[in-house]
């Protein structure tokens, strides 16, 4: 098998690559290194590309012909929600653009099969229990929107094309598989609090007035090297199964209060962490926790790593 990974030099697609080549696959990297390492890739063949560019199709069909590559895994995109609002234009054009030079150059090739990185940011702020993927979703941000979007270009290449697409919702992912591949971004919850504690600052809970049991938001955290995990499994359910576009969620199905992180990372670290409570945070739902039982039951894949592996692996990897 061999399989185009697109951003593989990237946090989550770098351990998708790792994880291809310890089963033998090739792997093929393309990525513009602009928040990404070729350092994390291994062996594997890096094209450096933005893969915006109006002539990244014909860069990278030309790639997957040569390789000839079976199958496409896409992570490139801008992933940031505050700057998604701050910024909706390069949002829309950079993580649409690049997903259509995508399937354009899947086609070209006739590479059949696309994974793509979807998110839990599609669903907006969804007043449920537990998000099915039947939950019609309503991004709040142009991040989320591009995400969602997405999805229907992939389902419509299907339908035109006679490709097999599979969209992949990840909820809060965190933890390192690899030190050398650790999250090296400041962005989301463990790295945040992490980077507070070395610069001896207060982490900061965004609102301890949430209706949860102890009033703080509560978030589905999925260690990467799971996630990572998802991937492969997705690549062998295109292989089988013969249905339509469809979209999975990938966390654990178990939620975690930004207190309870505070409180892993304490133990995991043997310190005692005094918070610090600010203002809610705009746009944060109380409570985002998926359904996990179409991936269980369709791919097989279940997360099987807790919230004190995800803060571990984080830790040892600064
Ligand atoms: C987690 C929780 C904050 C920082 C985002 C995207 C989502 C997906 C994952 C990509 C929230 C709280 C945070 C801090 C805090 N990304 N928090 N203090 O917003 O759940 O999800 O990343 O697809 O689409 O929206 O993640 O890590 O920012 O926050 O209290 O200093 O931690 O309020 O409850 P979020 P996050």
């Amino acid at each position: 098998m061999t399989t185009l990974v697109i951003g593989g030099a990237g946090y989550i697609g770098s351990h998708v690559v790792r994880l291809l080549q310890e089963r033998g696959d090739k792997v093929i990297v393309v990525d513009d290194l602009s928040t990404g390492f070729a350092s994390r890739i291994g062996d594997a063949e890096l094209l450096e590309l933005d893969v915006t560019r109006p002539d990244a199709a014909e860069k990278m069909a030309f790639a997957m012909r040569k390789s000839g590559a079976d199958s496409v895994i896409h992570f490139a995109a801008h992933k940031q929600v505050g700057e998604s609002v701050a910024e909706p234009m390069m949002y829309w054009h950079d993580n649409i653009a690049g997903l259509a030079n995508v399937i354009s150059a899947a086609r070209t090739a006739e590479v059949k099969k696309v994974v793509f990185s979807s998110s839990a940011a599609v669903y907006g702020m969804p007043d449920v229990e537990l998000v099915e993927e039947t939950l019609d979703p309503k991004p709040i941000n142009p991040y989320g929107a591009t995400k969602y979007v997405g999805e229907w270009m992939l389902a419509d290449a299907e339908r035109a094309y006679g490709m097999r697409t599979a969209g992949l919702r990840y909820f809060n992912v965190a933890g390192a598989g690899w030190p050398e591949l650790a999250d090296t971004m400041v962005m989301n919850l463990v790295p945040i609090i992490l980077d507070a504690l070395e610069k001896g600052k207060a982490p900061i809970v965004f609102g301890d007035d949430y209706p949860t049991p102890d009033g703080t938001c509560i978030r589905d955290y999925v260690h990467v090297l799971d996630l990572a995990h998802a991937h492969l499994a997705a690549l062998d359910y295109l292989d089988r199964d013969e249905r339509a576009h469809r979209v999975f969620n990938v966390g654990t199905g178990k939620g975690s209060s930004v207190l309870e992180v505070i409180e892993a990372i304490a133990r995991v670290k043997g310190i005692e962490i005094k918070p610090e409570i600010g203002p809610r945070r705009a746009g944060d739902p109380a409570r985002l926790i998926c359904a996990t039982s179409r991936i269980e039951e369709e791919m097989g894949w279940k997360s099987d790593k807790t919230l004190d592996d995800i803060v571990r692996s984080a830790v040892e990897a600064r």
